[in-house]
């Protein structure tokens, strides 16, 4: 593959942004939500007059309303129109009655921040649900963002209009989880890979098809699969094919959502190790998303814990692996096989089901299945703190000073 040439404007975007690089990231991510509205309903709702005294009665659901800055209009030709203060007052009530559009928001990213340095790999561990693959996709900006700032190369890409967005995206990739239903079955696994180069221009026509080729060779992938299609390739072939697709475009940062959870655990290594190989020759950045806390390990420079939409714990890989803090951690740890049979683990099994992220539970999220938890951890939420070594943790078992 060729080496990146900088074109003129990304100099100058670059020259303007040096201070924001000078720290050697590549990302960062500051207080990123991203919440998906999954129900809207009008509701009538007793809202109590000033002098009342009386809190409101007012939903969960009211306040996310409002958190998210939705306006709330009474619908037309809808239910009665709401009673004027004055009157209900005259009445001697103590409420009002009011329309209010209630809505249900899923609070899949819930206010991360992290930063990520060139050529490491942070490694996202956390059950199925707590929103990894959404902060991927945020991050890239294949969804919209609720709130919070992305940073990459110290550009804001939150802001970022479509047309400029267009040209960062060859620095930005992503190699999906399914490698089955992530390519396009009717077109030859050339074109597949091939089809951003042409997009973006990466090289003139004429050096299309020894590029495209020199690019699957470098992923493990013989040269007569050009033409051919992608039902003819196995599992790890087409993961292959995901992975050539997404660095045919010279990208500096890859999100790799669950690139192996699909595939068998020989073919699991092979990839893992392509992709290591591929990040030391290429300098490639990886966010790396699994659920498998060995693949994890193997690859990660630092981890980070996800639970309901936010970290839990984060910290160089060795801290979280030989000095795990947050209980959540220490769960999902003892579940990780060890492969010799006089080690003896004590699994700790955590009860109940993972809360619901339209109606996360108050305080600390994981209090409703901790086995340490406390009154206070039922109110109040754990600050996200360093402990040291860039350590961080969320647990009130832990110092909040
Ligand atoms: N487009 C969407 N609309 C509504 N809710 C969504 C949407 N995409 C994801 N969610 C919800 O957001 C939450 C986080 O989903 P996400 O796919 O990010 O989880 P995940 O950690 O990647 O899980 P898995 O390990 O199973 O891939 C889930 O509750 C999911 O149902
Ligand atoms: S804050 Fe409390 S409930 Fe949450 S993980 Fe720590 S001990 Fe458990
Ligand atoms: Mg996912």
């Amino acid at each position: 593959m060729s080496e990146r040439v900088q074109t003129a404007e990304e100099q100058t975007a670059n020259a303007q942004n040096a201070s924001a690089t000078e720290n050697g990231n590549i990302l960062e991510v500051r207080d990123l939500k991203k919440y998906f509205l999954i129900k809207k309903e009008w509701k009538l709702k007793k809202v109590p007059l000033p002098d009342a005294g009386e809190a409101a009665e007012l939903g969960p659901q009211g306040e996310i309303a409002e958190a998210v800055g939705e306006e709330t209009v009474a619908p037309s030709g809808g239910a009665a129109p709401a009673e004027t203060a004055e009157n209900a007052k005259k009445d001697g009530a103590k409420f009002k009655r009011k329309i209010e559009l209630e809505k249900t928001f899923v609070k899949a990213v819930d206010g991360v921040s992290f930063d990520v340095p060139y050529g490491k790999t942070l490694g996202v561990v956390g059950e199925s649900g707590c929103g990894k693959s959404t902060m991927g996709r945020t991050i890239l900006r294949l969804h919209d963002v609720t709130a919070g700032k992305v940073f990459f190369e110290g550009r804001d890409i939150t802001a970022m209009k479509n047309a400029e967005l267009r040209k960062i995206r060859p620095e930005m990739q992503i190699v999906f989880q399914d490698p089955y239903s992530s390519l396009p079955p009717r077109l030859p696994v050339g074109e597949i890979i091939g089809e951003a180069v042409k997009i973006h221009k990466i090289v003139p026509n004429s050096q299309y098809r020894d590029y495209v080729i020199d690019v699957m060779r470098k992923c493990g992938l013989q040269d007569f699969y050009f033409d051919r299609y992608p039902h003819e390739f196995s599992g790890g072939q087409r993961q292959r094919i995901c992975i050539a697709r997404a660095l045919a475009v010279n990208p500096k940062f890859v999100v790799c959502d669950e690139p192996v959870s699909a595939l068998d655990v020989s073919i699991q290594a092979q990839i893992v190790n392509l992709l290591k190989e591929l990040q030391r020759d290429l300098k490639l950045t990886y966010l790396f998303i699994s659920h498998d806390l060995s693949v994890v390990e193997h690859i990660s420079d630092r981890v980070g814990v996800m639970y309901l939409g936010n970290f839990v714990e984060m910290g160089d890989k060795k801290d979280i692996f030989s000095n795990p803090m947050h209980p959540y951690t220490r769960a999902l740890l003892s579940a990780v096989p060890v492969p010799d049979p006089h080690y003896k683990v004590k699994r700790i099994i955590l009860q109940g089901d993972i809360p619901s992220p339209a109606n996360p539970p108050k305080g600390c999220k994981f209090h409703t299945r901790c086995p340490h938890c406390m009154e206070v951890c039922k109110t109040v939420a754990p600050k996200y703190k360093d402990y040291g070594n860039g350590h961080l943790c969320a647990c009130h078992l832990y110092s909040q000073e």
